[in-house]
């Protein structure tokens, strides 16, 4: 007889979500039903990783606590290794760590690097890459989408936005790898922290010479603006040129690929993007929330806060499982049902409130920028293979992905 889900989805009293491991070996989305149902805010209980904390699932309660920065801080850290480590060393410094005025002062200052009409040569860059690297890629017989095409877009972009020699963007990308993502079990928390710091020291070392002969990039932005006529101190111009290389370049390449998946799994849905039936953007919005790449945030309680029928201590620990939120079916229609034409679409990939993400524009302008070369260039995905997937407990994806992609007789126009 087969399990009911319920029997087949793991109580959520006995999992450890500190463990990366966990997120491979259960089904996710019966998983996360499970805790919406049944334990929406949820006791994680003390283990080797840390202390206890709390995991909020459903979509209503995960933007409360986005929203609310009076009560629930960034400053303690933002990811589970950071906040139950009690500390990140970037608070106060990097935008996503930081509260206050200090953080909207520093984010107007970033945002002005960031309108669509600042971006407009950057998209157009991302546009371009994305078509040359698909153009080479359906030339082959077999390709790996993942180390053949997108490990080579968002960093490009980042590297422009930063202006970033191209000789040193391969290496970026492997450090951020390593930084974010481990590949497997093997590789220790102490190689991503030596990752870490080699991409700091490469831009310090970057900022120093920006100050000297400043250009037109995010870096220079940086490195020679002042707030009340002062200018950023060292720390705070490393750190925030960091987070875009952070924060732009792995979630933007997991929702690519696993959009690449999502398109080969639904041949209907890619039936409907092919046919013109929906736009790109509403491909891109169903992408993102299908993929979900940060799988979740946290924040620190500065006061008690009731949720549900529970409190939440000042001082506890609360994480915000984006994976689940998006597939909250008080919000979404047939949320396992991959969507192309979804509307609306309102997930919280990107997070909400104060710190929404400052790349999101970006992030969407190069998933969308793969759908509509896939659109035009692509007549057939045929995975060869299954996926590499992730180990982490923050980042879901595929770090390789064998597939043959058969070109459309017409491309040639397109590129
Ligand atoms: C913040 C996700 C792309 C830079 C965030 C947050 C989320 C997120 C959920 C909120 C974190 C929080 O509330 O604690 C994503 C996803 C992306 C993406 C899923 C791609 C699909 C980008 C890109 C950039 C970027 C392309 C840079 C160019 C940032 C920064 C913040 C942030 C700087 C901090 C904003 C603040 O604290 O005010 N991102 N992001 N992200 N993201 Fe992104």
């Amino acid at each position: 007889m087969p399990l009911t889900e319920r029997e087949a989805a793991p109580d959520p009293a006995s999992l450890d979500l500190t463990d990366p491991q966990t997120f491979l070996d259960v089904d996710q989305h019966a998983m996360w039903r499970r805790f919406r149902t049944e334990s929406p805010v949820h006791w994680h209980p003390a283990g080797p990783a840390g202390p206890g904390f709390w995991v909020i699932s459903r979509y209503a309660d995960a933007v409360a606590v986005y929203r609310d920065n009076k009560r629930f801080t960034s400053e303690k850290g933002t990811v589970l290794t950071t906040l139950l480590q009690g500390e990140d060393s970037a608070a106060g410094k990097m935008l996503a760590v930081t509260d206050g005025v200090r953080h909207r002062e520093i984010r107007n200052l970033m945002l002005k690097s960031f309108s669509p009409r600042v971006l407009a040569p950057v998209v157009d860059g991302v546009h371009r890459h994305t078509r040359e690297l698909l153009g080479a890629a359906v030339e082959s017989d077999r390709i790996d989408f993942v180390t053949d095409v997108v490990d080579h877009i968002p960093m490009h972009t980042m590297g422009d936005l930063l202006d970033i020699p191209a000789a040193d963007r391969p290496q970026l990308v492997e450090w951020n790898t390593r930084t974010l993502s481990r590949h497997s079990s093997e590789e220790s928390e102490f190689e991503s922290l030596l990752a870490r710091n080699e991409i700091l020291l490469y831009i310090s070392q970057l900022a120093a010479e920006r100050r000297a002969k400043p250009g037109d990039d995010v870096l220079s932005t940086l490195a020679t603006a002042t707030i009340d006529g002062k200018p950023l101190t060292d720390d705070e111009i490393v750190l925030n040129s960091y987070s875009l290389i952070l924060g732009g370049d792995e979630s933007t390449r997991m929702s690519i690929t696993g959009g690449l998946i999502a398109l080969a799994e639904n041949p209907g849905q890619w039936r409907r993007l092919k046919s013109g039936d929906v736009t790109s953007d509403s491909a891109t919005e169903e992408i993102l929330r299908w993929t979900t790449p940060a799988m979740h945030f946290g924040r620190r309680a500065l006061a008690d806060v009731e949720i549900g029928d529970r409190i939440i201590q000042a001082g506890d620990v609360v994480t915000l499982w984006n994976a689940s939120a998006n597939f909250d079916e008080d919000v979404f229609t047939d949320p396992y049902t991959f969507d192309v034409g979804r509307t609306p679409n309102k997930h919280v990939v990107f997070g909400h409130g104060p710190h929404f993400c400052l790349g999101a524009f970006l992030g969407r302008v190069h998933v969308n920028a793969m759908v509509e070369a896939l659109r035009a260039m692509v007549a057939e995905i045929t995975p060869l293979g299954p996926p590499r997937r992730l180990y982490s407990n923050f980042i879901q994806g595929y770090s390789g992905l064998p597939v043959a992609l058969r070109a459309e007789p017409a491309a040639e126009e397109v590129r």
